[in-house]
């Protein structure tokens, strides 16, 4: 069995904490509590639970690095260290009972992605990667796919919400995509999106209008498995400007250029 660094195990500890939690709410969704935090933004008692646990089991392991966090307060942005958690990336999936979410922790250190952990608790696939280390889903290694041609990629995308403001600039998009690409799949949480493709299970993801909590891990995912991680853009920044494009270069590459017409 492999070793985890320090950051890592700490990662993985906390989210087993709060998985229990969410394995045990996800059986009885009857049960679950929604509040509505803008139009089709949706958070759940067991978002903010996730999160509170997560806090409390990284504050306690390290009590100097600060937060950035989906469902709370920034803390200490000062920091060299800061933990960026998304405490369930696909919430509306959860809240249908579809099992395909994930708990979402990254390390951002003086601006740069060191760390991320990525956690399908209902199929228990634990995504981890650290800078210089690799990619892996529990102990296997990781690499991108190697297809070059987007008339054999499968590639995944996110779908606007209803309520934000980009859905005709999106359907462009798509159609231009769709021409070109073996098939198209819309999972519904970027963070794991960002997984299959470090694992190769996709050719390549795009979306637009992203947080930082959504990809922070998934960045460093792809890149440590040979990827490529850019924006839709080829000079913009995804974390900052939430637009992203993944996929071995060659597929970026070409995605970039269709998304761009
Ligand atoms: C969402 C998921 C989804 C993406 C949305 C995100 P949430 O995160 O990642 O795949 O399309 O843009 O907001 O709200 O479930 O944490
Ligand atoms: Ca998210
Ligand atoms: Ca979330």
């Amino acid at each position: 069995m492999r070793r985890y660094s320090p950051d890592i195990t700490i990662m993985l500890n906390a989210v087993r904490k709060a998985s229990k939690h969410i394995i045990r709410d996800f059986g009885e969704l009857e049960h679950l509590q929604v509040s509505v935090k803008g139009q089709n933004d949706f958070v759940t008692n067991v978002d903010l639970k996730v999160q509170e646990i997560i806090y409390r089991e990284l504050s306690k392991a390290r009590p100097d690095y600060g937060f950035i966090m989906e469902e709370g307060q920034s803390e200490k942005l000062s920091s060299k260290n800061i933990w960026i958690i998304d405490p369930i990336d696909g919430t509306l999936n959860f809240m249908h009972g579809l099992p395909y979410f994930s708990i979402s922790i990254a390390i951002k250190s003086n601006d740069k992605i060191i760390a991320g952990i990525i956690y399908n608790p209902v199929q228990n696939e634990f995504y981890w990667a650290e800078e210089g280390i690799g990619a892996f889903l529990n102990d296997q290694r990781l690499r991108v796919s190697a297809r070059q041609s987007l008339d054999q990629s499968l590639i995944a995308l996110g779908i606007p919400f209803l309520g934000r403001k980009n859905h005709k600039s999106h359907l462009k998009m798509q159609a231009s995509v769709m021409k070109k690409v073996a098939g198209l799949r819309r999972f519904g949480a970027a963070s794991l999106d960002l997984a299959l493709v470090a694992a190769g299970r996709v050719d390549g993801f795009w979306e637009e209008g992203l947080s930082i909590w959504d990809i922070a891990a998934g960045v460093i995912l792809v890149r440590e498995a040979g990827g490529l991680v850019s924006g839709i853009k080829k000079n913009e920044d995804p974390l900052i400007s939430g637009n992203i494009v993944a996929g071995n270069p060659k597929i970026v590459q070409a995605l970039q250029k269709v998304l761009a017409t």
